[in-house]
C-alpha cells in the first residue's frame, strides 16, 4: 500500500471502533454529538492518522487533559506509543496517530538481513529479532552470571552462520580472556582476540581511523556504507566491535587520567567518537559490563550507545544506569532479560542458550584454515607501545605519578632518549623512570643524579635549558 493512501482494512476498522468506544468513554464529543465519529483514516509508511472531527464547543486541551493518547494506546495494546494533535488546515479536526505493525515483509528483510539475531523469547515464545545496523550500538549490563556472555555468543554466531567475512568482520576484545578466546582463527577477525587493555585501547583507535579512512572513501559515493557498495563495485564488510567487560578498560583509562582535567578520559571520547559516526561506516559497538555503575558507564558512554539489553542486576540503580528504568533488579538471571531497542518500548525475552559446544561447533564450520587479519591493524597492535610513550611526550599534563603507573602497566622500559624527553615536561627528573626499573635509589630530592659517563647528561656539569643538573650519586 502506497504511503498516505486512505485505507479500509481489517486492522484500522478494529482500531476505528476502538477509538470510537474510547471518545464516547472519555466523553469527548464529536461532530455527531452521540456516535463518536471518524472523518478520515491515512495510513503512512510508518504510522496511521485517524482524524476526528470535533465539536466546535470543544476545548482541545480537554483531549489532553483527558489523556486521549494513553487511553486509547491502552485500548489498543499498544500502550506509550499513541500520538494526538490539532490537524492542520482542517476545523475542530484532531488527529490520533498510531504506528502500523511491521508488515510481513518487513519481518522477511529482518530475518534475512546478514546481521539480525533473535534477541530473545517473550512468554508467548513469540521471538523478537534485531540488526545490529539498526540498533546501531549496544550497551549489555547484568551481574555476573546473568547471561551476557550466553547472549553475546548467540549475536556471534547467528552472524556467523549468515555472513562470510567478506560481509562482516569482527573486533573482540576480552579483557577477561576466557570469553570470547573461542573464536580464535575464524577468518571474519580483523586481529586475534585483544586480551590486554592497552592494545584494547590500541585498537579501538585502529577502529577510529579506520571508520575516518571509510568515511573518505564513502563520500564519493554516497552517503553510507549501503550506498557505497552499492555503487563502488568494491563493497566494505561491516564491522562490529565487541567489548566483554567495558570495566577493565575504563579503569586503565582513568588510570592514566589526569587528575586536573577530569572531564577527559580518551577512552570515553574514542567510544563516543565510534558510536556516533560509525553507523554510516559499518561500524557497530557491543559493549558489555558486569558493573553498571555510573563510573563505568558514564553519561557520556549511555549516550552513545541507544539500545540497551539488561540481565539480572543487584539493584534499582543499577537497572537505572542500563535502561534509564528500574525493573532488571527483579529478573530472574540466567538470559532472562529487559531488552530496549532504540526508540522502542523495553520488553522482557529470555535469552536464547547458546552452549559452549554450539559455540565450538559453528566456529569449526567457520574456520578456513586462514585467517584474514587486517595488517593494519596488527602493525597498530604491534607499534602501541612506542605509541603510547609518544602520547605521554606530547601529553605535558600527566603527573609524574600517571606516567609511572602507565609505563608500569604497559611494561615499558623507556630508552634513555625517552627518559630524557619525558623529564623536563613531566617537571621531574629521567632518573625518576630509571628508578623504578633499575631500583637504582637515585631519586630523592629536587636534584638528581646521574653519571655523566652515561653521556646522558650536561657533560660541562652545567644545566642545560629545561633540564634539571644531572651528576653522578654522591658527587
Ligand atoms: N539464555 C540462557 N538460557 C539458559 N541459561 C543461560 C542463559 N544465559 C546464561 N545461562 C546460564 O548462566 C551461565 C552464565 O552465563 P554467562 O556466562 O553468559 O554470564 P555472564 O553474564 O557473562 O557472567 P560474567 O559477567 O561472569 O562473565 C551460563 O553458563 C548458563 O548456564
Ligand atoms: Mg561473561
Amino acid at each position: 500500500m502506497d504511503a498516505g493512501q486512505k485505507v479500509e482494512d481489517a486492522k484500522m476498522t478494529d482500531y476505528t471502533t476502538t477509538i470510537s468506544n474510547t471518545l464516547t468513554a472519555l466523553k469527548i464529543n464529536t461532530k455527531t454529538a452521540t456516535n463518536a465519529e471518524i472523518t478520515e483514516t491515512i495510513q503512512g509508511k510508518r504510522f496511521s492518522v485517524y482524524e476526528i472531527k470535533l465539536n466546535e464547543s470543544f476545548v482541545l486541551t480537554k483531549a489532553k487533559r483527558s489523556n486521549l493518547a494513553e487511553q486509547v494506546g491502552f485500548a489498543i495494546g499498544k500502550p506509550d506509543a499513541v500520538r494526538v494533535n490539532a490537524v492542520a488546515g482542517k476545523e475542530y479536526t484532531i488527529g490520533i496517530e498510531i504506528p502500523n505493525d511491521p508488515t510481513p515483509e518487513d519481518n522477511e528483510k529482518k530475518i534475512r538481513s546478514n546481521t539480525s539475531f533473535i534477541v530473545g523469547e517473550d512468554i508467548r515464545k513469540k521471538s523478537t529479532i534485531a540488526d545490529i545496523t539498526e540498533m546501531p550500538h549496544l550497551l549489555v549490563g547484568g551481574t555476573t552470571g546473568s547471561g551476557k556472555s550466553v547472549f553475546i555468543n548467540a549475536i556471534i554466531t547467528t552472524i556467523l552462520k549468515k555472513s562470510s567475512y567478506k560481509e562482516v568482520q569482527f573486533l573482540m576484545i576480552d579483557p577477561k580472556v576466557t570469553e570470547l578466546t573461542p573464536y580464535e582463527g575464524i577468518p571474519h577477525l580483523l586481529c586475534p582476540v585483544v586480551t590486554e587493555t592497552h592494545k584494547a585501547i590500541a585498537s579501538l583507535n585502529w577502529a577510529a581511523e579506520e571508520m575516518d579512512r571509510r568515511y573518505n572513501l564513502i563520500k564519493n559515493h554516497g552517503r553510507n556504507i549501503e550506498e557505497y557498495n552499492a555503487t563502488s563495485g568494491d563493497p566494505m564488510s561491516k564491522i562490529i566491535i565487541i567489548i566483554d567487560e567495558f570495566a577493565d578498560l575504563m579503569m586503565t583509562a582513568n588510570k592514566g587520567r589526569n587528575k586536573l582535567d577530569a572531564d577527559d578520559n580518551g577512552l570515553e571520547s574514542l567510544v563516543a567518537r565510534i558510536a556516533q559516526k560509525g553507523r554510516a561506516a559499518g561500524m557497530h559497538l557491543i559493549v558489555a559490563t558486569q558493573y553498571p555503575k555510573a563510573d563505568i558507564i558514564t553519561g557520556v558512554i549511555k549516550a552513545n550507545l541507544p539500545s540497551r539489553v539488561a540481565f539480572s542486576m543487584p539493584a534499582k540503580v543499577n537497572s537505572n544506569v542500563i535502561l534509564g528504568a528500574a525493573g532488571a533488579e527483579a529478573l530472574l538471571g540466567k538470559g532472562d532479560m529487559l531488552f530496549k531497542p532504540i526508540g522502542g518500548r523495553i520488553e522482557r525475552l529470555q535469552g536464547l542458550y547458546v552452549s559452549d559446544d554450539d559455540v565450538e561447533g559453528i566456529v569449526s564450520e567457520a574456520k578456513t584454515g586462514s585467517t584474514q587479519y587486517d595488517k593494519g591493524l596488527l602493525e597498530a597492535l604491534e607499534n602501541e607501545k612506542k605509541q603510547v610513550v609518544e602520547t605521554m611526550t606530547e601529553e605535558y599534563r600527566l603527573t609524574i605519578s600517571a606516567r609511572k603507573e602507565i609505563l608500569k602497566r604497559y611494561g615499558i622500559r623507556l630508552t634513555h632518549e625517552q627518559m630524557w624527553q619525558l623529564a623536563p615536561i613531566g617537571g621531574g627528573s629521567p632518573i625518576i623512570y630509571d628508578d623504578m626499573y633499575l631500583k637504582t635509589g637515585f631519586c630523592q630530592g629536587t636534584l638528581f643524579c646521574r653519571p655523566v659517563s652515561q653521556g646522558m647528561g650536561d657533560p660541562s656539569g652545567g644545566n642545560v635549558e629545561g633540564y634539571e643538573r644531572v651528576k653522578p650519586l654522591g658527587a
